[in-house]
């Protein structure tokens, strides 16, 4: 069965190239390694991963996290991410993390852009988007919710580089924020 079909395809060779099966072959398989050599030599990265090369050049790459000490509110909300040159950053608790390489969710137009340049711990430890809820100010909240942001806090601490911490103006009565060394719980 094979046997025959080979027969056949030696046979279709002649009739149409005009050349002998072996000639036919020796010609097919020179090309082949003209064309691989050649492929290699000037094309591999140009057209064979053209989308790769593309997205590195559209992607700058992030200029490292700068750490700005203490900050007011006032100044951090001008890394809201409406200047793209400056980092966006958003603060947990008091303290300021970088957030630039989450552009996606935190820049204009992302999902959570509400939090950026901003202490957002009130609207995270309440799951909330209200604009009342977007503040530093973490008192009167719940166990839970408290819990919540301490989930939030380690999430942030594990991902993102600190580059600084906000001036307290409201008064923050948990003291488990960071730079808070002493809890003082008092009946
Ligand atoms: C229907 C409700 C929600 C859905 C389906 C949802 C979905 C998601 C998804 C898919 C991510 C990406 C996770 C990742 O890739 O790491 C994310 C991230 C995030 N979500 Fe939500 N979310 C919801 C509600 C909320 C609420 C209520 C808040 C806070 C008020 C919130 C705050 C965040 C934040 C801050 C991030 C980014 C965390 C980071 O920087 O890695 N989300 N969410």
């Amino acid at each position: 069965m094979a046997l025959q079909l080979w027969e056949t395809l030696k046979e279709s060779i002649t009739v149409y190239t005009g050349l002998s099966p072996a000639t036919f072959f020796t010609i097919l398989a020179l090309g082949l390694a003209i064309y691989y050599v050649v492929s290699g030599l000037f094309g591999s990265s140009d057209q064979h991963h053209p989308s790769s090369r593309d997205f590195e050049e559209k992607m700058e790459p992030l200029p490292p996290p700068v750490q700005l000490g203490e900050i007011s509110e006032e100044e951090l909300k001008v890394y809201d991410g409406n200047d793209p040159k400056k980092p966006l950053l958003m603060a947990i608790k008091g303290q300021i993390y970088d957030v630039t390489q989450s552009r996606m969710f935190y820049g204009p137009g992302g999902p959570y852009a509400l939090f950026a340049g901003k202490d957002a711990s009130r609207a995270l430890a309440k799951m909330s988007f209200e604009e009342k809820d977007l503040t530093g100010d973490i008192s009167g909240l719940g166990p839970f919710e408290l819990d919540a942001l301490q989930d939030w806090e380690y999430k942030f601490m594990s991902k993102y580089v600190k580059v600084g911490t906000v001036k307290k103006t409201v008064p923050v009565t948990d003291g488990s924020a960071a730079g808070e060394p002493s809890r003082s719980y008092r009946p």
